[in-house]
């Protein structure tokens, strides 16, 4: 028996459509799509074509070109972009944070600045600000970045409301602290804490231009699975300009499935995904 997929009334995106998004999303965001990837294509896009009462890609492709505005290429890049992430994923960036932290409110006294650079719906930079509120209070001496290319998802994360399943890693005692729990139409969702939201500042930046980001001088960047989509010389360009956002002595933590290894870069690697910035290379103050 076929499966559904068999009877699916979208059009079928032909190989010359399917070359001219794959071309279109290297270059307004370095995503690097395989074959592989046409089905998924596909249906992200079918979605639009419906909406727009399209019927074809070719159309579509010829809508995205035509508009000055540019929104309809933004809809496309949110549309192409993956944005698969949860509370506390890769936990044990998260126990390195809370001491690294402590160790540096230790040493010295000056504001700890925390980036997540491609921080999807939220929940990486929230459990970030849960770690960092623990060790130095919620009203301590740290700052929070948080930034995706994608606009749909960093609206979502302002609003900082998530179904109960994306936090089920998260502490125990951090969950209590820091969520509230959703009733009535809320019920199965939990928010952030507010005082705890605020803390965090999101925007959109294309780390493609990660040098027009207006702050710099950063102690720790989470910069995790989104290289994995980023072929080596998109890393290479990509990183280069981030290691200029980092301070003296500042780490740079990535997925533990990417590597950057064949990459020319300042940088030590401490752990298989932690790196910290080579001092003569700092970008900013010590
Ligand atoms: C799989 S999510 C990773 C989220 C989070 N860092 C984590 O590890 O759970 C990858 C994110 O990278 C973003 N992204 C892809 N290309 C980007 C680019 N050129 N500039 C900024 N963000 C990008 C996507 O929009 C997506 O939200």
């Amino acid at each position: 028996m076929p499966d559904a997929g068999y009877f699916s009334s979208d059009p079928a995106l032909s190989d010359a459509e399917f070359a001219q998004f794959r071309q279109f999303i290297y270059q307004a965001a370095g995503i690097d799509l395989p074959s592989s990837k046409r089905a998924l294509v596909q249906s992200r896009l079918a979605k639009r074509l419906r909406h727009l009462r399209l019927d074809s890609y070719t159309d579509y492709w010829r809508l995205l070109n035509e508009q000055a505005s540019g929104a309809e290429r933004q809809r496309a890049i949110n549309l192409l972009s993956t944005n698969e992430t949860y509370f506390f994923r890769e936990p044990q960036h998260f126990d390195w944070l809370r001491r690294e932290a402590l160790a540096r409110s230790d040493q010295n006294r000056r504001t700890i600045r925390v980036w997540s650079a491609a921080c999807s719906t939220g929940e990486e930079p929230y459990s970030i600000a849960m770690v960092l509120a623990e060790a130095l209070g919620v009203d301590g001496n740290w700052q929070l970045f948080a930034s995706d290319i994608n606009t749909r998802v960093t609206a979502f994360a302002r609003r900082a409301v998530y179904p109960v399943e994306r936090a089920r890693k998260t502490p125990p005692l951090l969950w209590q602290k820091y969520f509230l729990r959703g009733r009535d139409e809320y019920e199965g969702m939990v928010r952030v804490a507010p005082e705890l939201a605020r803390r965090v500042s999101f925007s959109n930046l294309n780390l493609l231009h990660c040098q027009a980001f207006p702050q710099d001088n950063f102690d720790i960047v989470f910069l995790r699975n989104v290289l994995i989509y980023f072929n080596e010389e998109t890393k290479q360009g990509v990183l280069s300009s981030l290691c200029g956002k980092l301070r003296r002595g500042g780490s740079l933590l990535i997925g533990h499935s990417e590597s950057i290894r064949n990459l020319s870069l300042p940088l030590r690697q401490e752990e298989p995904s932690r790196y910290r910035l080579e001092a003569e290379h700092a970008g900013g103050r010590g």
